[in-house]
């Protein structure tokens, strides 16, 4: 995909592949999580503010540079600021996404295990404690991850036209379904309407720095963005599809997406009566008790949505992995299988330090948190929102206000009307946001 500068097929291809990075683990796993350590309601509220002043407008900003630029972040910045210090931005999209995707990767095979529970039965039982056993030991979640990026690596490999663009036409809609039967289905089990309540009635007093700061880093990781996944994406955009409106429907599908994961874990885990705080396990806690409450139609269930998130994962790992070869291809010439492997490889190994975090390694902290902790915050909390900073500044001020026009509204034929309130979100609120948020997460 990278070496000849294909472009994608269409508006609706490029909205389906950013959509697919966009939607994965993000939604499903991490979004209900995080709501329920940062006082349900009141987070979401935030997370909505988050996405559309200070998430979108960076992901235009990625998309203008990508296009425009026509390359991957280091040559995209090159020809729009010819020997400016801009293009070593480029080293945080090439070191960002691998970090992520090491512990991606870890979380990407929880998921293949659970497909591999469901198969074998393991959901019809009393499923109480499965995850922690799964996740304290050793071998399981490493094999899995194993598993995990070995897929990731093969369907880069392979090219990503025909398998997964196909496939994902397929599970993702397979996918909403299937969050809409689970939702409706936690909905009647009993004492579930506390978990509604906890969704839509806001406590404005749990609102604070770290929520504002959490809420902003889930924005960036949902949405793929200041990582030059996006710009990467957009490069292989048509000057004729619109960016604001892909933009507009990637955000739109992927806050759908979020929030039918919230509806569908929470009212589980308060008729469960599970503790919605818990953190990173709370999802493939919560989702085995349903199962094993829906009998005969659980296993069915459990292995239709089990593949789906796997599905849903690999769509938003390869761009994580694509990133890093564009790069290496484009760049240092290297081949595409070479940069795949040895890429894959070097995120593998981190991976397998994170993975380990849960079980044998859980006494070796960085900052006061486990490596997989650690991992997540230093990507989430401080790389994605300083590589979107940069990306808003340098598409505000170093870009020159007519060929960010021209770009947004493809030679003044669409976006007229609207052109003038992103540039302001792009050039004002979006950097101000993200700045001040900063630094009042370093400060306080
Ligand atoms: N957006 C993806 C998800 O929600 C994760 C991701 C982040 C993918 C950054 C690519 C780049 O699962």
């Amino acid at each position: 995909m990278a070496a000849s500068r294909e472009t994608f097929g269409g508006k609706l291809a490029a909205v389906l592949a950013m959509a697919g990075s966009a939607i994965g683990l993000g939604n499903i796993w991490r979004f209900p999580y995080l709501v329920g350590q940062n006082g349900g309601a009141a987070f979401i509220l935030v997370y909505l503010v988050a996405c559309f002043v200070l998430a979108l407008p960076i992901f235009f900003a990625e998309a203008v540079i990508g296009r425009r630029g026509g390359g991957n972040t280091f040559s995209a910045m090159e020809k729009l600021a010819p020997g400016s210090a801009w293009k070593w931005m480029g080293l945080i999209t090439v070191a960002a996404p691998l970090l992520l995707l090491s512990y991606y990767s870890v979380v990407g095979g929880w998921s293949v295990d659970y497909l591999f529970k469901a198969v074998t039965l393991q959901f019809t039982g009393d499923t109480s404690g499965i995850f922690e056993r799964f996740i304290t030991s050793t071998w399981e979640p490493l094999a899995a991850h194993t598993v995990f990026m070995a897929f990731t690596a093969a369907v880069i490999l392979a090219g990503v036209k025909n398998g997964i663009e196909k496939f994902t036409k397929i599970t993702m809609p397979l996918l909403f379904l299937l969050i809409i039967v689970i939702v409706v289905y936690g909905l009647t089990l009993p004492g579930s309407w506390k978990g509604v309540e906890y969704l839509v009635r806001p406590d404005l007093s749990k609102i604070n720095v770290n929520v504002i700061a959490t809420a902003m880093g889930q924005a960036f990781f949902s949405l793929s963005l200041g990582v030059g996944t996006i710009l990467t994406y957009a490069s292989y955009m048509r000057k004729e599809d619109n960016v604001v409106a892909a933009g507009t429907y990637t955000a739109l599908s992927d806050l759908l997406f979020a929030l039918l994961a919230g509806f569908a874990v929470m009212p589980a885990v308060f008729a469960a009566g599970i503790q919605p705080g818990q953190g990173p396990g709370l999802v493939f806690d919560t989702l085995p008790y349903i199962f094993s409450q829906m009998h005969g139609a659980g296993t069915v269930v459990a292995i239709l949505f089990f593949f789906s998130i796997l599905i849903a994962a690999l769509t938003s790992s390869i761009s994580l992995l694509e990133v890093g070869v564009a790069y290496l291809v484009e760049e240092k010439g290297w081949s595409r299988k070479r940069s795949t492997l040895v890429l894959a490889l070097a995120s593998w190994a981190l991976g397998v330090l994170c993975s380990l975090s849960f079980g044998p390694m859980a006494h070796v902290q960085l900052l006061g948190k486990g490596f997989f902790d650690f991992l997540d915050s230093l990507c989430s909390d401080w790389l994605m929102p300083l590589g979107g900073l940069l990306f808003t500044l340098f598409v505000g001020w170093r870009m020159s206000k007519a060929d960010v026009r021209d770009e947004l509204t493809n030679g003044g034929t669409c976006n007229k009307r609207i052109f003038g309130a992103v540039y302001i979100l792009v050039r004002y609120l979006a950097p101000i946001g993200i700045a001040v948020v900063f630094l009042s997460n370093l400060l306080l």
